[in-house]
Formats: structure tokens, C-alpha cells, sequence
């Protein structure tokens, strides 16, 4: 029997640096996932925890099923369910097979408008046996949001995510 059950409301939100942010956010997503191995409940749990730490617009996942992007689990305002391979930045990054950080999302040609609160962006790849599963998306109501900190950090957390059949 685990002997410690990690509970969702014991995340301690620190202020900071964001580099300080993750430090401090990164262990506890380590805690979150120790034990579990179902691939959604760890999405969702990520994407609230990073939701929770930082206060982005929208968090979430989209996952790779019959060769279209389709909506995980997510924090944050109702989204587009369905992105075909190499549309808008979501779509962009699994083609490309790559991060993709977008200072000013109106600037980046077939950008997928969600929300038109919607400024600035990052996705990344999940990758599984060298293949992309699906990518990590993130939307910041502020324009030039993210940077090399956040593609190492986040990059880092999709890492610890086990990837089990559910
Ligand atoms: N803006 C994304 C679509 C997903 S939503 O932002 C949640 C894109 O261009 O791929």
C-alpha cells in the first residue's frame, strides 16, 4: 500500500523567478505522478498543476489519434477538439517534431484562434518510442510569454509522464 497519497490541494504555489517556479513546481509533479500509471489522470494532474502554478489562460494536451491532433485533458476555457497534421502551432510542432514558442500568435501564418484572448504560445512534442503520441499546449494571454526556460522546464515535465495504454 502507497503509504502517502499526494493530494491535488497540497500543491504549494511559490512566488519567484520562474525559474524558481519550477524548481519549486517540478518535485511536486514528480510527487503527483509517483504511483500512478493511468496516462490521462497524469495529464490531467499536469496540466492542473501548471495551470495552478503559473495562472496561464489555457493548459493542456492534445493526443495523436488516426492521424489527427484531438483534445486531452486541459485547464481553461473550451478549445478546438480536433487538429489535423501541420495546422495552426499545435499541429505545426507534431509535424515538425518540435517546440514551437510563439511570441505573438496573430504572427505565426495558421495560427488556430481557440480564444482571442489568446497572445503568445508554446507546444511540445510528447514523444513515446521515438514517435509523437500527442504535444503539450500553452496559452498566455500576454504576448512573448515563454522562453528557453520554459522549453527546458516544460520539456523536462513531459518527460516524467509514463506513457501507459488507458
Ligand atoms: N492555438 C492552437 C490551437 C489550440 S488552442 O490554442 C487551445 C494552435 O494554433 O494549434
Amino acid at each position: 500500500m502507497r503509504g502517502f497519497n499526494f493530494m491535488a490541494e497540497d500543491l504549494a504555489i511559490i512566488q519567484g523567478t520562474k525559474e524558481e517556479q519550477y524548481q519549486a513546481l517540478i518535485p511536486q509533479i514528480k510527487g503527483l505522478l509517483e504511483g500512478e500509471t493511468d496516462f490521462i489522470a497524469n495529464l490531467a494532474n499536469v496540466a492542473a498543476a501548471l495551470k495552478e502554478q503559473f495562472g496561464w489562460f489555457w493548459v493542456g494536451f492534445y493526443l495523436v489519434k488516426n492521424e489527427e491532433l484531438v483534445l486531452g485533458p486541459f485547464q481553461g476555457p473550451v478549445a478546438c477538439t480536433r487538429i489535423k497534421k501541420g495546422r495552426g502551432v499545435c499541429g505545426t510542432s507534431w509535424a515538425k517534431e518540435e517546440t514551437l514558442i510563439v511570441p505573438d500568435v496573430e504572427k505565426f501564418p495558421g495560427h488556430i484562434a481557440c480564444s482571442s484572448l489568446s497572445k503568445s504560445e508554446i507546444v511540445l512534442p510528447l514523444r513515446h518510442n521515438h514517435q509523437v503520441i500527442g504535444v503539450l499546449d500553452v496559452d498566455s494571454d500576454t504576448l512573448d510569454t515563454f522562453d528557453q526556460t520554459d522549453q527546458k522546464h516544460l520539456e523536462e515535465i513531459v518527460q516524467l509522464i509514463p506513457v501507459t495504454a488507458n
